[in-house]
């Protein structure tokens, strides 16, 4: 599939940006470790040249913390089209402003900076409206364009149909249009409370927020993965009723019944998990939110049907979804889509007159200030819960697989650098993905 999706993107060629994905190095040609992939289920971690002021608008990163997130087990599954061997993967990363471009005139080097991520240019009609994830100028895929008729804004490390642009899982990364992209962090607030406000969440609110959840609602929530437990949190504050959270890792259905205090459902154990939804709420949902993911299909017909390229996404959880909410509830779908899905019920969907939303990648420059100023410098919203191990950047490799396969009960992971600070008290401290394979 990345071949003949390369060969495509080749043939139309790229369409214009206002950024270019490549970076210059430095010109001594010294180099930082970093993530890089290779195919499916196959990255590495690399020795890659650091990154450079390349355009006037650059800022250079110094990473102090990085992470994995469901997104990025997309691409470890090859499932997000136009990968190419080498590219370095992360989009969720902070630290400090290295070097500036002479364009940028609010920041400063040493100043603690997280990044969005997505790469905004700041000036579009999208931008103007603090809409980054859709802005119309940075992502080059003329693929995405012709698939979609549109294209959305480049993120980091995220495939080339995404712009090409180097990620965040790496000892540096060059920030295009830094100005825009990166949100000064005061000094009270540590990395780990700090940098989730790259992408998680942001993602969450924004689904509960899009969505459309009120005081009241009963919300149904599928996956219980870091975007699914902070959307839940987000429900609760929003006054949410009753909160049921679905997913089949035991660990995360423990995590979700004992840390925020919602019910749950294990699919495993209720296979018909609409009739389940019923015998806990026979009127049905408010609202319903995916925060799953289409590349893990569960019945025969999806897993037969996905191998045979009939079909590339999987819509079992919209399906269930449209289902389970009640007449003119609504559903938002926040986890990822890339393209088409057989036996969709649009029956249900138009008779019953659900809301169905497709939230989009969530535009983080429209949230990120409140989050921090509302949320967290408050303590309404404390980020850390999510947090269940911390590795070093050595490990980025061996973490794919352990966040693959849910070991060891991880959610979100924290992923510390040579430039990182220690723990901050009551996180999770340094340990090895090797160490917690052999525990299990
Ligand atoms: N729209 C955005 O801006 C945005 C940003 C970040 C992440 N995402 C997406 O959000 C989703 C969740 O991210 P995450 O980091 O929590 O991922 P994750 O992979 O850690 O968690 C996904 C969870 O969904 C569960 N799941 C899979 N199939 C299911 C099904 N049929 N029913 C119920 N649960 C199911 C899995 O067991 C897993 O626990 C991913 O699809 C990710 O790509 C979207
Ligand atoms: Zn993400
Ligand atoms: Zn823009």
């Amino acid at each position: 599939m990345q071949a003949a999706a390369n060969a495509v993107q080749d043939h139309m060629g790229p369409l214009p940006t206002v950024v270019n994905p490549e970076y210059k190095h430095r010109t001594d040609g010294s180099t930082m470790k970093a993530l890089a992939w290779f195919g499916t289920k196959d990255v590495r971690v690399i020795d890659a040249a650091i990154p450079d002021i390349t355009e006037a608008d650059d800022v250079i990163v110094k990473v102090t913390g990085t992470t994995i997130c469901g997104s990025d087990l997309h691409l470890y599954h090859g499932e997000i089209m136009t990968m190419q061997k080498g590219d370095i993967l992360g989009h969720e990363f902070m630290g400090v402003v290295d070097r500036i471009g002479p364009n940028v005139h609010n920041l400063k080097p040493g100043q603690r900076v997280v990044a969005s991520f997505q790469i905004a240019c700041g000036e579009c009609e999208y931008c103007k409206k603090k809409l980054s994830s859709f802005c119309d100028r940075t992502n080059n895929s003329s693929l995405q364009n012709a698939m979609y008729g549109q294209r959305d804004a480049g993120f980091f490390g995220y495939s080339h149909f995404t712009g090409g642009f180097p990620g965040g899982q790496a000892e540096y990364v060059r920030v295009p249009k830094g100005n825009v992209n990166l949100l000064p962090i005061p000094d009270g607030i540590s990395d780990e409370k700090a940098i989730y406000l790259s992408d998680i969440l942001p993602t969450s609110y924004h689904a509960v927020v899009d969505t459309g959840v009120e005081k009241d609602d009963v919300v149904g929530i599928w996956g219980l993965g870091p975007i699914g437990l902070c959307a839940a949190r987000w429900a609760q504050l929003k006054g949410a009723k009753r909160i049921i959270g679905i997913d089949a890792v035991p660990e995360r259905l423990a995590f979700a019944r004992e840390k925020l205090g919602i019910e749950t459902i294990d699919f495993k154990e209720y296979t018909d998990v609409t009739k389940r939804v019923y015998e806990m709420v026979p009127r049905g949902l408010d609202v319903a939110l995916d925060c799953g993911s289409f590349h893990e299909p569960k019945s025969i017909l999806h897993k037969v049907q996905k191998t045979l390229m009939l079909e590339t996404d999987v819509p079992e959880t919209i399906n269930e979804m449209i289902v389970s909410v009640r007449k003119m509830g609504r559903a938002g779908i926040i986890a990822a889509y890339a393209g088409y899905a057989n036996g969709v019920n649009v029956g249900a969907l138009m008779e019953k007159g659900v809301r169905l939303i497709g939230n989009g990648q969530a535009p983080v420059h429209k949230y990120w200030e409140e989050i921090l100023n509302d949320y967290i410098i408050p303590g309404k919203f404390d980020p850390t819960f999510v947090i269940t191990h911390r590795v070093p950047i050595d490990d980025m490799a061996k973490l794919y697989a352990a966040f693959d396969t849910r070991q060891a009960g991880v959610e979100k992971v924290f992923v510390e650098t040579k430039f990182s600070s220690k723990p901050d008290p009551g996180c999770p401290l340094t340990t090895r993905v090797d160490d917690w394979k052999s525990k299990n």
